[in-house]
């Protein structure tokens, strides 16, 4: 063989080996991890070919489970400890999803908040979330914990004799205990509301426009599934300053599992007693979402419809906006009002 010819095979031969490692290189990437990553938490959306960002309540796009990096079970001391959920009821509503003929309610509506915003029960309970009064297939409930101040916790027993809507459970009321009171819906529900069709985790901060929520509901009928808004490819916040510092031991992988931003979420109730029986089999990881539509979510192989209509982000407060949307966060008390009047108003023409 000559020199050149040799020269000329190995070339070809280096170029194809480079081709095939290239290649399973790609598909070994495609199977482990997500293409893009941002370093916050909640930060990154994934725009690909099969999902289109459209400021419409109605584009949705189901997700297949997918193998997610699960936490190891032998690393995990610094994280909360595995939380068998047995704590006891401070204030329990037994009879909120009885209905008066054998009717299923169709949504519940659980707020997460903490004891002393009872302002913002108060605004919930007149705007947004009045729909119950009109649609009586959906139900409004608060979950909360432990004020662990006597004057709070008297207030709020008495606002719960006026409103029935209040269900309190005996640990710290605290941000790093999100994971819990999450948890506590799932008990709740699988307990005392097991005929509801779907359950709506909420914050209180939130707006949601309740009757769009339920035709979107209707439409897409769907089972074993978190429908909301999509969150791929965020990462475990290493800075130790930041709000979200998750040390390497509390989770231990690169990249979250697909998950649904926390602000709000619906759960098909099919998945809600198997989320809340898996919430006890593992460690409890304290960012709820990811651990309640993330984490538990991927081991019952429930899937993720997303929504972007449940977006995280503040859309303009106003009726015409809310008319076409189902939610948007960080409203004040003021906005919520406002948007709620605007919406109901029959005079007010949007395009
Ligand atoms: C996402 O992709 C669609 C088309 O595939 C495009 O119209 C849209 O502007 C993109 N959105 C973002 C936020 O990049
Ligand atoms: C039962 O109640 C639901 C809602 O509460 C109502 O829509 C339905 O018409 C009722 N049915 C009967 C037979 O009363
Ligand atoms: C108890 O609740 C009622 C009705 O919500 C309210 O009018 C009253 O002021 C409350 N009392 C106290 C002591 O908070
Ligand atoms: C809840 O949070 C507080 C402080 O953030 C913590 O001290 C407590 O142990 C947590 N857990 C329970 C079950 O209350």
């Amino acid at each position: 063989m000559s020199k050149e010819k040799f020269a000329g095979g190995f070339v070809v031969f280096v170029f194809i080996m480079f081709l095939i490692m290239y290649t399973l290189d790609r598909v070994g990437e495609r199977k482990i991890y997500l293409p893009n990553y941002l370093p916050n938490r909640d930060l990154y959306i994934k725009n690909n070919s099969k999902t289109k960002t459209t400021s419409s309540s109605v584009s949705m796009v189901t997700v297949k489970t997918t193998s997610a990096p699960i936490m190891t079970s032998n690393k995990r001391q610094v994280s909360p400890q595995n939380d068998l959920h047995q704590y006891p009821y401070l204030i329990l509503e037994k009879d909120v999803c009885k209905t008066k003929n054998s009717t299923d309610v169709f949504l519940v509506i659980a707020v997460c908040i903490t004891p002393q915003n009872f302002e913002h029960r108060h605004v919930i309970r007149e705007t947004w979330a009045s729909i119950g009064k009109t649609n009586p297939q959906t139900r409004l409930v608060f979950i909360l914990g432990n004020p662990r101040d006597e004057k709070v916790q008297a207030k709020l027993e008495n606002e719960s004799r006026t409103y029935h809507d209040i269900i309190q459970e005996d640990f710290v009321d605290s941000y790093r205990n999100l994971s819990i009171k999450s948890v506590a819906i799932l008990k709740w529900v699988s307990n005392y509301c097991k005929t509801a069709k779907y359950v709506l985790k909420v914050d209180d901060d939130m707006y949601i426009n309740v009757e769009n929520l339920v035709k979107v509901l209707e439409q897409r009928a769907v089972k074993n599934s978190v429908l909301g808004f999509l969150i791929r490819g965020a990462r475990p916040v290493q800075d130790k300053n930041s709000k979200w510092y998750t040390p390497r031991n509390a989770f231990n992988g690169d990249v979250y599992p697909d998950y649904c931003s926390g602000t709000a979420y619906v759960l098909s109730s099919d998945i809600v007693p198997k989320l809340f029986k898996v919430s006890q089999e593992i460690p409890l990881f304290w960012l709820e979402d990811i651990f309640i539509t993330g984490i538990c979510r991927t081991r019952i192989k429930a899937n993720i419809v997303n929504d972007w209509g449940f977006t995280y982000g503040k859309p303009h407060p106003d009726g015409c906006t809310f008319r076409k949307r189902i939610g948007g966060h960080r409203y004040t008390l003021e906005e919520m009002r406002k948007i709620w009047k605007e919406v109901n108003d029959a005079i007010l023409k949007c395009q």
